[in-house]
C-alpha cells in the first residue's frame, strides 16, 4: 500500500514524539512540517527528513500531495486548524485537548461530518500497551460494572510556563493541560458513560512557585516567571448517568510532599490500578488476591503509547476505519472540562 503523506504543525516539544513514530511507521512519508517559528521548523525537517518547510499552516494545507496532519499547536489553534485541515480534505490526529469550548468541539465534529474526513483526538494514555490490555479485560466482564474510579496526578512544582500558563492560549491549567489524560482514561475504561453532572473546584493560590531553587522541573520554551493567569490546583466530582462516579485532583504547583500519580478504577467483580502501575485486585476462594501482570512497563510507556497512537493513525487513514479516540470522545472530555470550570466559577454543582 502506498506510503500516507504526513505534514505535522507545530514542531515544539510533543512533535518530537509524532516525528519519530511516524518515521518508524512504513506505511507513513514525513513530508511536510510547519511552525510560526521557521528555525524550529526547519530543525526538524533535517532531523526527521521532510522535504517541506512551511510557517504558515495555510500554505501546507494548500499543497494537494499531503493526506494528512498531525496538529501539535498551542491549544487555542486547535479548533481552527483542524477545520481547516478537513476542509482541505485531509485526515486529522489532533493533540489533546480537541480545543478549549464546546462550542468549538461541535464545529468540529460537524467539520469532520461535511469533509468526510477522519478525526482522530491523540488521547495518547489509551494507545498504552497496558490500557489495551486492561480495556479488553473490561470488555470480557472481569470487573463486572465499574462504579468508582479515582485520578491523581499532582505536580508539587511542574507549572511549565509559557502559553501552558496563559489562560488565552492553553483555556486553563493542570486541568485541561494533564486532568484531561486521566479523565479521558477512567471514562474510556468506565465504557464512556454519558456524565450527567459535575461538582469542582479551582484554586490560585500559590501561583507558579517561580520562587522555588534547589529543584528543577519542565519549562516551556517561552518561559516567563511573571506570566500566569491558571489555576494551580482542580479537583471535580464527575457523576454518570448510569450511577457511575469519578473522582479527580490534578495540580500544577502544591504544598505536597511529592508529585502523585494514580490511576484506580472499581468494579462489582474487581478493580484494578493502572498508575502508578498496573494491579488487578479480584477475589478467589473467599481471598482477596493482588495480580501485578507481567508486561514490558510496569506503568504509562510514553514512547510506545505514541507509536501506538501514530501507527494506529496511518492504519484508520489507510482501511477507513474509526479511530478508538475518534471527534466524538473529544467532544465529550470538553463537555466534562469545561463543566468543571464552570462549576469551580460558580461555586455550585453543574447538570451538564
Ligand atoms: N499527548 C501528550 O502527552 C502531550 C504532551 C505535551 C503537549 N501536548 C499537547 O501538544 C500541543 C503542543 O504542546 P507542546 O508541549 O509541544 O508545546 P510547545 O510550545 O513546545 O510547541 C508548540 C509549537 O506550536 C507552534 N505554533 C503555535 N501556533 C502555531 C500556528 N498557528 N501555526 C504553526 N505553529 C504554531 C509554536 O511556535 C511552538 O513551536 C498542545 O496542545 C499540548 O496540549 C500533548
Amino acid at each position: 500500500m502506498k506510503a500516507v503523506k504526513i505534514g505535522v504543525i507545530g514542531t515544539g516539544s510533543i512533535s518530537s514524539c509524532h516525528l519519530q513514530s511516524y518515521q518508524n511507521n512504513s506505511n507513513a512519508e514525513l513530508y511536510a512540517v510547519c511552525d510560526l517559528n521557521e528555525e524550529r521548523a526547519r530543525k526538524a525537517a533535517d532531523k526527521y527528513g521532510a522535504s517541506k518547510v512551511y510557517t504558515d499552516y495555510r500554505e501546507l494545507l494548500a499543497d494537494p500531495a499531503i493526506e494528512a496532519v498531525s496538529i501539535c499547536t498551542w491549544n487555542n489553534t486547535h479548533a481552527e486548524i483542524s477545520i481547516a485541515a478537513l476542509e482541505a480534505g485531509k485526515h486529522v490526529l489532533v493533540e489533546k485537548p480537541l480545543c478549549r469550548t464546546v462550542e468549538d468541539a461541535l464545529r468540529i465534529q460537524e467539520a469532520v461530518a461535511a469533509s468526510g474526513k477522519l478525526l482522530q483526538v491523540g488521547f495518547v494514555r489509551r494507545y498504552d500497551a497496558n490500557a489495551q490490555l486492561l480495556r479488553s479485560m473490561v470488555d470480557k466482564g472481569e470487573f463486572g460494572e465499574l462504579y468508582y474510579a479515582k485520578a491523581t496526578t499532582i505536580r508539587r512544582l511542574g507549572n511549565p510556563g509559557g502559553w501552558f500558563a496563559d489562560k488565552e492560549r492553553s483555556g486553563g491549567g493542570p486541568l485541561i493541560d494533564i486532568g484531561v489524560h486521566v479523565i479521558d482514561l477512567c471514562w474510556y475504561m468506565m465504557g464512556r458513560p454519558k456524565a450527567v453532572s459535575v461538582s469542582a473546584n479551582t484554586y490560585r493560590k500559590l501561583g507558579n512557585r517561580s520562587n522555588v531553587k534547589n529543584l528543577s522541573f519542565y519549562k516551556a520554551a517561552d518561559y516567563d516567571p511573571s506570566q500566569n493567569t491558571v489555576e494551580d490546583l482542580a479537583n471535580a466530582l464527575i457523576r454518570f448517568e448510569n450511577g457511575a462516579s469519578l473522582l479527580v485532583d490534578v495540580s500544577f504547583t502544591l504544598h505536597a510532599k511529592d508529585n502523585e500519580g494514580a490511576v484506580k478504577l472499581y468494579g462489582d467483580k474487581g478493580g484494578f490500578e493502572i498508575d502508578p502501575e498496573m494491579v488487578i485486585v479480584t477475589e478467589k476462594e473467599d481471598t482477596i488476591l493482588n495480580i501485578y501482570p507481567q508486561t514490558d512497563h510496569k506503568g504509562f510507556d510514553f514512547e510506545g503509547a505514541f507509536q501506538n497512537e501514530i501507527n494506529h493513525f496511518i492504519d484508520c487513514v489507510q482501511q477507513g476505519n474509526t479511530p478508538i479516540s475518534p471527534v466524538e470522545d473529544g467532544v465529550e472530555i470538553m463537555k466534562i472540562l469545561c463543566g468543571i470550570y464552570e462549576s469551580a466559577a460558580k461555586g455550585a454543582e453543574v447538570r451538564l
